[in-house]
């Protein structure tokens, strides 16, 4: 099948795309029918990009808010109350039905590839094994990485690095922990040992929940990159939020980051979430409390954009659109350069993929799986600015979502 008359990416000119057996065949200008070819479709000069990717979020708690309550106090940790009174109605099939929505959700906004975070303090591990379960059923559709996330701490909940282990023996595909939140300094260091223990044993990624918190005195990330770099795990590994490094001084900032440009890990902010919970204990000024995506890029440190939250007890909004995340962004990393826009798809299609470690799986060119999606604009700037709908979104070359182009009317 042919696909003509697309921008792929920010090219300047326009490109045909062959499709043979579900694989790019051909990426040319100007490409002939072939006798039999099947398909032809015009796509008229829109833009192309590869998937979407949801490189950080958590979908077993989405589309819970205001279940049992609402945060009202719009709080993390009120947010981790909150999680804890629901925890008590999960079932398998609760959850299910629940994320099974979140991915059609998703799926409508052209996302192909999903980081999640799921709890595993539980020691039932109801909400992993649901995930565990969609995941393949969803898997001619839409790629789900499910992260093993120890909400309480890998130390400072009873059997937390058993539990751990267990979410990866039973095929989490990634290792989690959250030092800022355990009890101690000590614990936050030995839980990151654990953790990485854990993920070579088993051989599997590494995705941290690193220094969520507006606290310059917080500094897993320096151990997180240290053991990345001495392990040789390297850009297996991610820091997720980096928060605090929004907090830290400059002076510390200078001798971290080349220890973060030697271990070679990758980062994910949350642009939405992080300055929705972050800078909650100032009074003014306030803290944006996004990490230093501006300065980590121009080092040439691997960075991508996740929602974290969808409609969940720590944002009571979102919509599965990967395109707020960087709006909100680039207005918060004081990224709005005419570059820096035009690139900013980026954060959100191949530095993701670069994050969830998806090679040469991922990406618009010939031998690859044939996945990308059209954008009802011509470029990435009207796209962004507009908020322009991801028109059709393939997957093999097959249409899995579609969406009709917006249209307005203006009466003067
Ligand atoms: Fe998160």
């Amino acid at each position: 099948m042919l696909f003509k008359d697309l921008y792929i990416g920010n090219a300047e000119a326009p490109m045909d795309i062959r499709v043979t057996d579900g694989k790019f065949t051909d990426i040319a200008p100007n490409l002939t029918p072939l006798p039999g070819e099947g398909t032809v479709t015009d796509l008229a000069g829109k833009m192309a990009l590869p998937p979407f990717v949801e490189s950080h979020v958590h979908l077993d708690t989405c589309l819970t808010a205001g279940r049992p309550r609402w945060n009202l106090s719009g709080t993390l940790f009120e947010g981790i109350q909150c999680w804890e009174e629901y925890k008590p109605f999960l079932t398998k099939q609760e959850v299910k039905e629940r994320v099974n929505r979140a991915l059609r959700l998703q799926a409508s906004n052209g996302i192909q590839y999903v980081r999640t975070h799921v709890d595993i303090n539980d020691p039932k591990l109801t909400a992993l094994e649901a995930i565990l379960e969609l995941r393949e059923e969803v898997r001619d559709f839409i790629d789900v990485q499910i992260v093993a996330f120890p909400q309480y701490g890998i130390l400072s909940y009873p059997k937390g690095a058993e539990l751990l282990e267990r979410a990866l023996e039973l095929g989490a595909d990634a290792a989690g922990a959250i030092p800022h939140f355990e009890f101690t300094r000590e614990y936050s260091v030995e839980s990151l040992h654990i953790c990485f223990d854990l993920a070579q044993k088993y051989n599997k990624l590494i995705d941290i929940h690193c220094d969520e918190i507006d606290d310059e005195a917080s500094r897993g990330l320096e151990t997180v990159a240290t053991l990345a770099y001495e392990t040789g795990m390297g850009d297996k590994v991610t820091a997720s939020h980096t928060t605090a490094m929004h907090s830290y001084n400059n002076a510390y900032v200078i001798r971290l980051m080349r220890i973060l440009k030697m271990s070679g890990i990758n980062f994910v902010a949350n642009p939405c979430v992080n300055v929705h919970l972050g800078g909650r204990a100032d009074t003014y000024p306030k803290r944006r409390s996004m990490t230093r995506v501006k300065e980590l890029t121009a080092e040439g440190i691997n960075v991508s954009f996740g929602s974290d939250d969808l409609f969940d007890p720590w944002n009571p909004l979102g919509n599965a659109n990967m395109r707020d995340q960087v709006f909100m962004g680039l207005y918060t990393g004081h990224m709005l350069g005419y570059e820096e826009i035009v690139n900013s798809y980026r954060f959100v299609t191949e530095n993701a993929a670069r994050t969830l470690h998806l090679g040469d799986a991922y990406g618009i060119a010939a031998g690859r799986d044939a996945n990308f999606v059209v954008m009802d604009a011509k470029n990435w700037y009207d796209a962004l600015n507009y908020n322009a709908p991801v028109l059709r979104s393939y997957r093999a070359g097959k249409l899995i979502a579609s969406a009709a182009p917006a249209e307005k009317q203006v009466y003067f």
